[in-house]
């Protein structure tokens, strides 16, 4: 079942520019310059439930407009979009009820409010049954540890803290989708790491549908199911993480130690990309020879003490995407 339908969706922003290096007066007498700006550029793709998806792209890429028009806050240009079967924008109340929202850079919370209070204030306004508050409640702090500071303001929580706080308030409704757009930006390892098993324990348990934008491989490797991929307001790449590294990640690393530092060192396969004393990291195509060759290769002429086969780091893979910008 889908419970997201995009499809061609377009979004354009008019942009007005003057020429550079006109100054004083003659500012208001030359007419700015109207560049269309196609943020989302017709983009399509459903989703399932209980999906975890990753939105990811460099930035500007159009990852938030995306997320604001799921989640209403902004009206298509063009194309067609469906959040629980109805048009976000069009039921901001009723699909509000349904889905939980964070944008990691801005809060949702009442900034002079203890935490405890914005909490009430959201269980009021969703109207959430005093059961499922407290049940809700109890799962989530012993997950995020929202006790410590359930009675601080929010304006003197942490990072860490407050973005623990949004993604706890964001569920306490039971949504059947949250929109996460940059959950984990500038939060240390352990907040993250903390934050992810969340996302995952509410999916996992509640079967509830999870669409993150990241810039976080992190995030990436431990979350989602599926990424989208998307660049210049085109989607790029949809699709699972394995699949991608299949596809692009032709190249591995193989770290040899050998007993002693090999004399007159020579390669018939693959490249030294690294030496460290007896350690050396041999760069080859998965085309070209495999594993079994290269050690095979290596230990009837050297004498080998340990290897190891490196896996392909995703990140690395990302960042080739971009630069090739492949369709
Ligand atoms: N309200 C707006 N007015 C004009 N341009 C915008 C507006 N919002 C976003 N943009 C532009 O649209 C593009 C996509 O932005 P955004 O969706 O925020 O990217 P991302 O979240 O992937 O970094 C960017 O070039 C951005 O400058
Ligand atoms: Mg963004």
């Amino acid at each position: 079942m889908n419970v997201i339908e995009v499809k061609d969706l377009k979004r354009y922003f008019t942009i007005y520019k003057r020429p550079p290096g006109i100054t004083g007066i003659f500012k208001s007498m030359i007419k700015p310059k109207r560049i269309i700006k196609k943020a989302v550029d017709g983009i399509s793709f459903n989703v399932t439930k209980g999906e975890i998806v990753g939105i990811l792209g460099p930035n500007g890429a159009g990852k938030s407009t995306t997320i604001k028009m799921l989640t209403g806050i902004l009206v298509p240009t063009e194309g067609i979009v469906r959040v629980n079967g109805r048009e976000p924008f069009k039921n901001r109340i009723k699909n509000a009820m349904e889905i939980g929202v964070v944008f990691g850079q801005r809060t949702q919370l009442w900034w002079n409010l203890p935490l405890r209070e914005s909490f009430d204030l959201i269980r009021t306004i969703y109207k959430i049954p005093t059961e499922i508050y407290n049940k809700n409640y109890k799962i989530f702090s012993e997950i995020l540890e929202l006790d410590r500071f359930i009675d601080t303001p929010v304006r003197q929580l942490s990072l860490g803290q407050r973005m623990r706080a949004e993604i706890g308030a964001s569920l306490l409704h039971n949504p059947k989708i949250v929109f996460f757009d940059e959950p984990t930006i500038g939060l240390d390892v352990v907040a993250k790491q903390r934050i992810r098993e969340f996302i995952k324990r509410v999916n996992e348990k509640s079967n509830v549908t999870v669409i993150l934008t990241t810039h976080d491989m992190g995030d990436i490797e431990k979350l989602c199911d599926r990424i989208i991929i998307i660049d210049n307001g085109k989607i790029i790449y949809d699709g699972s993480i394995n699949k991608i590294k299949e596809i692009y990640a032709k190249e591995r690393v193989l770290v040899v130690d050998f007993e002693i530092e090999p004399v007159d060192f020579e390669l018939t396969m693959g490249r030294v990309i690294k030496e460290e004393g007896t350690r050396k990291h041999i760069l080859f195509n998965r085309d070209e020879c495999s594993a079994p060759e290269l050690v095979n290769y290596l230990s009837a002429k050297y004498s080998i003490k340990d290897f190891m086969l490196k896996e392909t780091d995703i990140e690395h893979i990302i960042g080739h995407i971009y630069e090739h910008k492949f369709k």
